[in-house]
């Protein structure tokens, strides 16, 4: 299937086809939903290869100026950044998407677009900590909470964004003194997923955990029973209330420079800030849309309840990923 397109987007022909192709890193079976209903709008049809974050981004560098891929979409603004400084997105201008998806969420030149958002938060574990006792990302580096922290390693995109948002607002003689704080506090070496940090708050290896939003609401949905239990043993904060607001971060994409079919990208990527697949985009994945005013139906976000978002654009994030990831090397956060 894919070498006829391949061979197809050559020639021009194939080229004025109704299809698209898309490069996800997403792979959810509640996102097939959001394809066909796409292709039932418009009547194009969607080529979907699925690969890992960071395989699918080296695949379109490496398939450069012949790649077939129209769209890119990945999470997190770290990978979104990355991608976006290969210089694989061309910038869209659309009345539709600039209205739609709010300004920070966004690139100001329109190279990429999120169209889902999920917040990095404390879990803490409720026999062990005391609701109020923590309130800030700043309290991690707190000395009270030696051997207290369980959060994967700094290397990850997802820390590397938290530590990018840090130096946004504290700068980054600040940060550093915070990640060193943090990395003083750890109760374990980073291992695992931000799950296994929830797990290892819940069983009580640490009292805290820092983790993104989806996977905790994947808990509390769980079927498993040791997965509900664990959730049920942690509480929630969401840090920065009384300030900036908690750190938020987005799935989403843009259309590549080579797209062999601009047009339907670009009805793509409108598409993916409709309503409908605003609901499909956020609910697979326990994500938010970035849409305001769409009506999700998820009992595990109505349960988190509302908070206040860090309306820092991420595209700032994203600047600041070089600088996060020196601070860690200096620091020797694992
Ligand atoms: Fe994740």
């Amino acid at each position: 299937m894919l070498a006829a397109i391949i061979a197809g987007t050559s020639t021009g022909v194939y080229a004025q086809q109704k299809v698209l192709n898309l490069y996800t890193a997403r792979h959810y079976q509640t996102d097939e939903a959001l394809y066909t209903g796409f292709t039932k709008q418009t009547g194009i049809a969607i080529n979907r290869i699925e690969g890992g974050e960071d395989a699918l981004f080296e695949r379109i560098k490496n398939e450069g100026a012949n790649s077939p891929a129209d769209v890119f979409i990945t999470v997190d603004i770290g990978r979104i950044w990355r991608a976006d400084q290969a210089g694989i997105f061309a910038p869209v201008k659309s009345a539709v998407l600039e209205a739609r998806i709010p300004a920070s969420y966004r690139d100001p030149a329109g190279n990429w677009f999120g169209f889902s958002a999920r917040a990095r938060v404390i879990a803490y574990n409720k026999a062990a900590v005391k609701a109020g006792e923590l309130a800030n990302y700043e309290d991690l580096a707190d000395p009270k909470w030696k051997n207290a922290v369980c959060i994967r390693t700094s290397t990850h995109p997802y820390n590397l964004s938290l530590m990018a948002s840090l130096i946004a607002h504290n700068g980054e003689a600040r940060t550093e003194e915070w990640v060193k704080g943090l990395t003083a506090n750890l109760a374990r070496s980073p291992k695992g997923g931000d799950t296994d940090q929830l797990m290892g708050a819940a069983a009580g290896e640490c009292k805290i955990a820092v983790a993104n939003t989806y996977y905790i609401a994947r808990l509390m949905r769980s079927a498993r029973p040791n997965e509900k239990a664990a959730a049920e043993k942690l509480g929630l904060v969401f840090p920065n209330q009384a300030s900036r607001g908690t750190h938020m971060n987005i799935s989403g994409g843009g259309m590549l420079k080579n797209a062999p079919h601009k047009d339907a990208a670009v009805k793509f990527l409108e598409y993916l800030a409709g309503d409908e697949a605003q609901r499909y985009f956020a609910e697979g994945n326990n994500e938010w849309p970035t849409v305001r005013g769409v009506k999700i139906s998820n009992p595990a976000l109505a349960a988190m309840g509302e908070f206040k978002a860090d309306a820092i654009n991420v595209a700032q994030l994203g600047n600041n990923q070089p600088a996060a990831q020196r601070i860690a090397d200096r620091v020797g956060f694992k």
